[in-house]
């Protein structure tokens, strides 16, 4: 079975109560119920994990080598700062998806940089709570193998 770690960086354990124009009002509690309940659904195992600390971020991160198949991480503000978090990623090379709530990209020009962007499989930024969902389905995705883009035909054009 496929094993899935979720990393939730600062201030996420104030989902519901903070900025709810930019993160929505669903408690950070009833997200990780929705990515168990995924999880459960797809049949895959999850663990899931919030920090306002960095170095914690870190360390769960080390602990993952040889126990998680892929990680599902937001790191919040360190995003766009922790250069420790990117080496950990790297280090343990563990294939990530980095999920944003809000669209990092339309939003104050220092969220556009993201550290860990080049390093992982993917971003999903701007679907609220479903970035997570979206994100720990693209990480099964990856596992189960390489994604097939079928290229569209135009009118007309043999099959
Ligand atoms: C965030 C975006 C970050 O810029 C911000 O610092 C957060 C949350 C998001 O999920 O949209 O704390 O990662």
């Amino acid at each position: 079975m496929a094993r899935i770690l979720v990393l939730h960086g600062p201030n996420l354990n104030l989902l519901g109560i903070r900025e709810p124009e930019h993160y929505g009002t669903l408690r950070l509690s009833e997200i990780d119920r929705q990515i168990s309940d995924l999880a459960g659904k797809e049949g895959v195992a999850v663990e899931i994990f919030q920090s306002n600390s960095e170095g914690a971020l870190v360390d769960r991160i080390q602990q993952a080598l040889g126990k998680f198949d892929a990680l599902v991480i937001n790191p919040a503000a360190y995003t766009h700062t922790s250069i420790a978090i990117r080496d950990a990623i790297l280090s343990v090379g563990i294939p990530t998806i980095e999920v944003h709530l809000s669209n990092i990209h339309s939003r104050e020009a220092f969220r556009r940089t993201s550290l860990i962007s080049d390093v992982v499989v993917g971003q999903v930024s701007g679907f609220g709570p479903q970035s997570y969902l979206l994100g720990f389905l693209g990480a099964i995705e990856y596992l189960r193998g390489p994604v097939q883009i079928r290229k569209g035909r135009k009118k007309g054009e043999g099959k």
